[in-house]
């Protein structure tokens, strides 16, 4: 974490403890919520903020599952179902885990574009993401500010929390009711909940667990820039430098090549051959042909329990992923054939600006250094999600 962040983190807390200070002089015997971030959780859970009130947060990202959509819907959670029960969007739910950490969207020294939220980081922190999905019409499906307002104005025990926290007037406007409510979301996903740092990684970091042959073989080709090309991409330490608070990605954004995902966009009605722009769609790039294709380098905390991966959710297998990076470095025929098609791998969706020199770095892999990698990325699992773990 980098001091910012850290400091951001902790000014949250402290916004927090101070609201709570208020209530306990004010609203304490009549306030069941004791800080933003609990508002935040109550709003987090509550359907009531879907056009029919079938749909929260907590619907598409489960706390259970690492906060990702593992609702099993014929998508095979490779993409979410909205509200009106039919819909379906075109991009893969990430773990909301540590998304608190991503940085807002800016450009770093050299003018790339960094940070923001979803895989195109056209939210740039998580209070403009929280209100992106109660005003979608695939997802949470509400007509417009007014009406979320209107819907939190329905319980009296949110007024009240609603106006310690945000002032006596904050329910007279609906667009301040709103943005009270994304601050109070985004005050939860700002929780340790979200950002534990206790997976089995962490505790051999600590020195509390001995990591087994296999784990310690894919620590090493994963940390090697010799053998693969992971970490350039997905750091290995964390933005203030420490190794301790990594999660796994610069937050910049790459096209890797990854294809289509045509059982999606039979379910989405999406054109077959539709092209997501990634990066380029954001409307603050404003169609950049140079950002065509580039999606942002996810976090790879708790990525062993929220598959399927990738933006649209094409690859089932975390072994998949491995092996799909791999046919950039082997020669062999059999590293060209994706397993779980059978099939060559399918052209990239988008075949400009793909980062081959940095995708072509280092051999080919054999199976064990393979299965490797996989055994080192489930290492990254937070501990309450370890027995979701596939043996
Ligand atoms: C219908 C399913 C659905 C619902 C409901 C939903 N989300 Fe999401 N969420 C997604 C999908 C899909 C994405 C990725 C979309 C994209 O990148 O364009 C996403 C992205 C995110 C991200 C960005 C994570 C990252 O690393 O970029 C966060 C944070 C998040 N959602 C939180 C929320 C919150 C808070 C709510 C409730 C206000 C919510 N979501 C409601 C499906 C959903
Ligand atoms: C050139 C930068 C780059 C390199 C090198 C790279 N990645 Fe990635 N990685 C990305 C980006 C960008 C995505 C998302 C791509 C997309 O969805 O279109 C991604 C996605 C992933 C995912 C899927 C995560 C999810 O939640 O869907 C995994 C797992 C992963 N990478 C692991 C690795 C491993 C292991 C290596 C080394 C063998 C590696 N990556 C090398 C940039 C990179």
């Amino acid at each position: 974490m980098t001091g910012i962040y850290r400091a951001l983190l902790l000014a949250g807390v402290a916004a927090g403890m101070l609201a709570a200070a208020r209530v306990t002089v004010g609203l304490a015997d009549t306030n069941p919520y004791a800080t933003p971030a609990k508002l935040g959780e109550a709003l987090f859970h509550d359907p009531n903020l879907s056009k029919n009130r079938t749909q929260s947060c907590a619907t598409c990202h489960m706390p259970a599952r690492a906060f990702s959509d593992r609702n099993d819907t014929h998508s095979g959670n490779a993409v979410s179902l909205g509200d009106d029960g039919r819909s379906f969007g075109d991009r893969n739910a990430p773990s909301a885990t540590y998304a608190a950490l991503t940085p807002p969207f800016h450009r770093d020294g050299d003018g790339a574009w960094v940070g923001g939220q979803f895989w195109d980081g056209r939210a740039s922190t998580l209070e403009d993401q929280a209100g992106g999905p109660p005003l979608n019409p695939v997802e949470m499906g509400m007509a417009d500010e007014k009406a979320v307002a209107a819907r939190i104005a329905e319980r009296a025990d949110y007024i009240k929390a609603f106006k310690a926290f945000y002032g006596r007037d904050v329910m007279a406007d609906p667009a301040k009711t709103f943005a009270a409510a994304t601050s109070a979301i985004a005050s939860f996903e700002r929780t340790p909940a979200f950002s534990p740092f206790d997976s089995r990684y962490d505790r051999y970091l600590r020195g509390e667990v001995k990591f087994t042959d296999q784990e310690e073989l894919g620590r090493t080709l994963f940390f090697s820039k010799q053998f693969t090309n992971c970490s350039l991409c997905h750091d290995v330490k964390a933005r203030d430098g420490r190794i301790e608070g990594a999660t796994f990605t610069s937050y910049k954004y790459f096209n890797i090549g990854v294809p289509r995902n045509p059982d999606a966009r039979k379910l989405n009605g999406a054109k077959p051959d539709d092209l997501d722009l990634g990066l380029a769609a954001n409307p603050h790039v404003g169609g950049d042909p140079r950002e065509r294709g580039k999606f942002k380098t996810p976090s790879l905390r708790n990525v062993a329990v929220s598959a399927p991966y990738m933006h649209n959710g094409v690859f089932n297998d975390l072994k998949t992923v491995i092996l799909f990076y791999n046919k950039y470095n082997s020669k062999k025929k059999s590293r060209q054939i994706n397993p779980e098609t059978g099939q060559r791998w399918a052209a990239p969706e988008v075949a400009d600006n793909i980062d081959l020199e940095k995708l072509e770095t280092g051999p080919g892999l054999d199976d064990q250094r393979i299965d490797a990698l996989v055994a080192f990325l489930r290492t990254l699992t937070d501990r309450r999600f370890e027995p979701l773990l596939e043996k």
